[in-house]
Parts: structure tokens; sequence; C-alpha cells
């Protein structure tokens, strides 16, 4: 169905998200290619089935996408909003990425940032518009009563502009991020962080990956806006968790088997003939997921530990993401710095001991959760992060789990886990060494405990929970 040939009114469930399930690519014939995505929301929505006519708003996001919205094509039951491409990039990359983001996972360095000036106003102005853009497509698109699920940071305003529009929908959020603590979320103007609370608060109902991030939320709507602030908002916790039947399904396939050929011979075997153990990250390379500390550790467990040189090799998988900011371009760029130079200090002929990977390729992560003996999840803060949950599933012969404290997944793994302050890196390199020595008999028992928590709420049921506790 064409994005422009939408009936009004007339979704019963509607979800509201900047990235869409679709996403469009202009062929050199002209013709345009579409890429579905996953995740937890995909399997939400096709979870509450064909009978729900429900709709998913998001923004165009490539040039593909703003073709298709054009040319008028598009998916059945998605509408993409082809917001102007500056205001778009003023509210995705000024004021979500670096400045929400950073707020929610205290990423400043404080002695130089943040400084909210009048380019950080002129930003906002545009944050407001993406906001409204959103707010008023979805005012269009709802039946009455209708239920409205809107996601993440990047659309904190909109339950309330929603709301201004249409007092009979039921609104929800969904937070994917951490919250941050009042001291830090306060360091945003007071006007804004008002603005934001009180945008947020325009929901029924405002959910989030952890009690510890709920807790912050509310923390900072008693010392933003007062103790009474809250009003009617009822505040819930759906810790999502990862899609067992998918990632068995999907992990045993033909391809995922080549690339376990294919990553066996570059991991090799040791000096005694054992095959090498193997440190498996999986990650996007984003500023919160420590990808540095991760590799400095590694380096000091070679220094600290001789007896791992030539036994051990650390995959580490970090593709590419939001690459319009220079500093995740700075970042990315030092990641394989820092790869090739314990590389080029401890590495041998027959020995690499960082393989880094940066082309983004799932059944490529699949096989390497399938062979690892350590993980290694080490975020600064994290919402939740789902490697941590895949890891164990997958996992063929049991892994240990090096889990950092700071991620939302360590409120229910952190018993099986061995668990890590993300700052300390001898801490780091001495879990990780831990890790590496686990009886294999206790390392299989963990990962049996480890992935049954961590599919307890599949995606589906997390979804439709939500909508039955907003509906309730
Ligand atoms: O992990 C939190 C999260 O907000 C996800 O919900 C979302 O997929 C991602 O971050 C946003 O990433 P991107 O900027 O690449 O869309």
């Amino acid at each position: 169905m064409s994005s422009e040939h939408h009936a009004r009114h007339h979704a019963q469930v509607l979800v509201a998200s900047n990235r869409g399930p679709v996403s469009y690519a202009v062929r050199d014939d002209g013709t345009l290619d579409a890429k579905r995505g996953g995740g937890g929301l995909v399997s939400g929505l096709s979870a509450i089935g064909p009978d729900t006519d429900a709709l998913w708003v998001c923004a165009a996001l490539t040039d593909g996408d703003r073709e298709a919205v054009r040319r008028g094509v598009g998916e059945a039951g998605v509408r993409m909003l082809a917001i102007d491409a500056e205001v778009h990039a003023d509210a995705y990359n000024g004021i979500a990425n670096s400045v929400l983001w950073f707020v929610h996972h205290l990423l400043y360095q404080t002695p130089l940032e943040p400084a909210f000036g009048s380019e950080f106003r002129r930003q906002w102005a545009a944050y407001e518009a993406y906001n409204r853009a959103f707010a008023e497509a979805l005012a269009a698109e709802a039946a009455p009563d209708a239920a409205v699920l809107v996601q993440d940071y990047h659309l904190a305003l909109v339950p309330g502009m929603l709301r201004e529009l249409r007092a009979d929908l039921r609104i929800g959020h969904f937070s994917h991020t951490p919250w941050a603590p009042l001291d830090y979320f306060r360091m945003l103007p007071d006007d804004i962080a008002a603005q934001l609370l009180r945008g947020m608060l325009g929901a029924d109902r405002l959910a989030f990956l952890t009690r510890r991030w709920a807790d912050a939320f509310v923390g900072c709507v008693s010392g933003v806006l007062g103790p009474d602030a809250l009003g009617a908002t009822r505040i819930g916790v759906h810790g999502l968790g990862a899609d067992a039947d998918f990632l068995r399904e999907r992990s045993r396939r033909d391809d995922v088997e080549e690339r376990l050929v294919g990553l066996r011979s570059q991991i090799g075997t040791g000096p005694s003939g054992d095959v090498r153990k193997t440190i498996v990250r999986v990650d996007r390379t984003e500023l919160s997921k420590n990808i540095l500390r991760g590799l400095q550790a590694y380096r000091l467990l070679l220094e600290s530990h001789p007896e791992w040189r030539e036994r051990v090799v650390h995959l580490a998988f970090a593709y590419p993401s939001r690459q319009d900011l220079e500093i995740y371009r700075a970042y990315t760029a030092e990641v394989s710095r820092v790869a090739s130079e314990i590389n080029e200090t401890f590495g041998t002929p027959g020995w690499t001991p960082v393989v880094l990977h940066v082309k983004d390729d799932f059944a490529r992560s699949l096989a390497a959760y399938r062979l690892a003996d350590v993980a290694l999840v080490n975020p600064i803060r994290d919402g939740m992060n789902l490697v941590a949950k895949e890891v164990p599933v997958v996992s063929d012969e049991g892994c240990a789990l090096v889990l950092s404290r700071e991620a939302g997944a360590f409120e229910e793994l952190g018993d099986d886990a061995v668990v890590v302050n993300p700052f300390d890196v001898s801490g780091t390199a001495a879990a990780l060494h831990s890790a590496l020595v686990m009886p294999s008999a206790e390392r299989a028992e963990r990962t049996k405990r480890l992935a049954a928590a961590a599919t307890s709420l599949p995606p589906a049921q997390w979804f439709l929970d939500q909508l039955t506790e907003l509906r309730g």
C-alpha cells in the first residue's frame, strides 16, 4: 500500500520510531531496493495478528527512503515521513545523538562539554519540529482510542504534543536507553530539562528496560518538576529478552556454518596443537560500548598472563555506526589503531592476537557467538545489551560471559556472569583471565541458566505486554 493512500483515522495500533522496519536504496537502474530490519518491534507487531490495523510511522533516513516517499511506494503498514533533511540531521545527529544520547550514557568530557549556546538552541528548534511532524502524522492516522507506542529519546516530545492533538488516544513511550541520574540530567538547560520531562509525561504510561532506569526517570521528574509532577502517568518495566526460536534456527543455517569454518581458520591452533581460546565481542562502534578499554584489558591480559600468548584470540566485531558524527569516526579509527598496535606488539607469524572485523555480517556474528569461549560485554552504560543475551542462547559448548554492571542486562544475568566495572581495565583483564580458566562444566551450567534468564521475555511477549498494560 502506498504511504499516500492511507485512509485517515484508521490505525488501531501505531508504533513511532526514528528508524523504521524497512530502508530503501536506489539501484543503478533507478529502481528501489528494499531492506527489511529485525528486532523486538518487528516481531512484536507481527504478533498482534492480521486483524488489527497496525501502522508504523518512521522517518525517511536515506536518499532511497526519500525517493520511495516521493514515488509513493512503500510497505503496507509503514508510513515514512520525509522530514526536511536538514531538520532531520539537526534533530537526529545534533540533539538525539549528540546531546540526549550523551546525557543518558554519561559520555561527556565535562571540562570541555557540553556548552549549550545558540547552536544548541537552533538544533533544539529542529528537534521540536521533527517531533511535531511525528505527532501530526500519528494524530492523522490513529483510529479513535487507538494505542500509540512511541519509541526512544528521539521522540521524547511526541507524547505531550500528541496528547494536545488527540486527547482520546492511549499513548505509551518506551525508552531503549538508560535514563540519566538527576545530577547529570540537570546539565541540560532548566527549560529544556523541564520540556523533555513534560513531553514524556504526556503519555499514559512510560516504560523502561530496567527498574534502575525507571527509578532514574522518576528521580529526574521529582528533582526538576517537583514531587507530585508524575501525575497520572504510569511507569512500567519490560526487560526485552532474546528471541530464542529465531536465534537457534538462524544460527544453524549454511551461511553460519560457512562463517564458522572461516573463523576457525583465522583463530588457528596454539603451540601444543590445541584450538586457541576465543574472546568474542560484537558491537556497533558506539562510544558507550567501551571497545577501547576492552582492547586495553586484553592487552593487559597478554602482559600480565604471558601464558595466554599464542593460546588466545580476541575476535572483535565493531560495526560502523553514526558515521556522520566526527567523534564516532575518530573513535572508529582509534579502535583500529589500538587493535593493530596489539598485533604489532604481540603477534607472531602464526598468531594474530586481535582479529578485528568492521563490516557488518550477521551470519558471522552468529558464528562467533557459537564458538566463543568468552564473550566480552563491557559497556560504559547500556539500556539492556542484547549481545549478552544472545550469546548464551546460541553458544555451542557454553561461553563465559564477562559483563559490565552498567548494562541493563546485568539485572537479569549478573548472577551467572563474571561482572566488571567497565572503567577498571585491570579488573577487566583479571575477569577475562577468570573467564578463560573457568572449568568447562561450570561454564556449560552457567550458560544454561544465562540462556533461560535471557529468553524469559521474548520480543513478541515484550510488545504485547506493553499493549495490554496501555489498554488496561
Ligand atoms: O540501543 C538503543 C537504541 O535507541 C535502539 O533502540 C536503536 O535501535 C538505536 O539505539 C539507535 O541507533 P541508530 O542511531 O543507529 O538508529
